[in-house]
């Protein structure tokens, strides 16, 4: 289907941005239920990015002239069961993405195809800001504990701002 690896890990790359929106969508759904209103209004916003990312990808294999191929099959069973949850498993779905990237800049690198780590590069900066905001959103978690009063404040006060 691709002739090449690194459009191969490009077009994986799309299809985890692609799934990032959905498992943001979904977490954003949970807190609206919840009530966590600030932190549902966080998820979706970060949903809406995670398309934009997939656009970027979409688009940039185009002009490349490479079929972008869109995995339509999404599994998609996942359980949460607090904010903390949430906030952990959004972190770690970031250093995921984080790793992959990293890996296609290697391989371009190696390549020595200058236009696509040059088109990498802006992900690589994305990635450490989206990775640093939810360790910090993480870390004042902690200090909310897992009180239920609490994480209705972390919601109200701290949350609101990030939206
Ligand atoms: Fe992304």
């Amino acid at each position: 289907m691709f002739k090449n690896k690194i459009n191969k890990n490009l077009n994986n790359q799309l299809n985890l941005e692609n799934y990032s929106a959905n498992l943001y969508l979904q977490m954003s759904a949970w807190c609206n239920i919840k009530n966590f209103k600030n932190a549902s209004i966080f998820l979706k916003k970060n949903s809406i990015e995670e398309l934009k990312h997939m656009e970027k990808i979409f688009n940039f294999l185009c002009e490349i002239n490479i079929l972008p191929i869109i995995n339509l099959n999404i599994s998609f069973k996942i359980n949460f069961n607090s904010i903390n949850d949430i906030f952990k498993k959004a972190y770690i779905n970031e250093k995921k993405i984080t790793r992959n990237i990293n890996y296609i800049s290697n391989i371009a690198l190696k390549q020595k195809n200058f236009k696509i780590f040059h088109f990498l590069n802006w992900y690589i900066l994305k990635q450490n800001e989206e990775e640093k905001t939810l360790k910090t959103i993480l870390e004042n978690l902690k200090f909310f504990n897992n009180n239920k009063k609490n994480i209705f404040i972390f919601d109200n006060l701290f949350l609101s701002k990030y939206i």
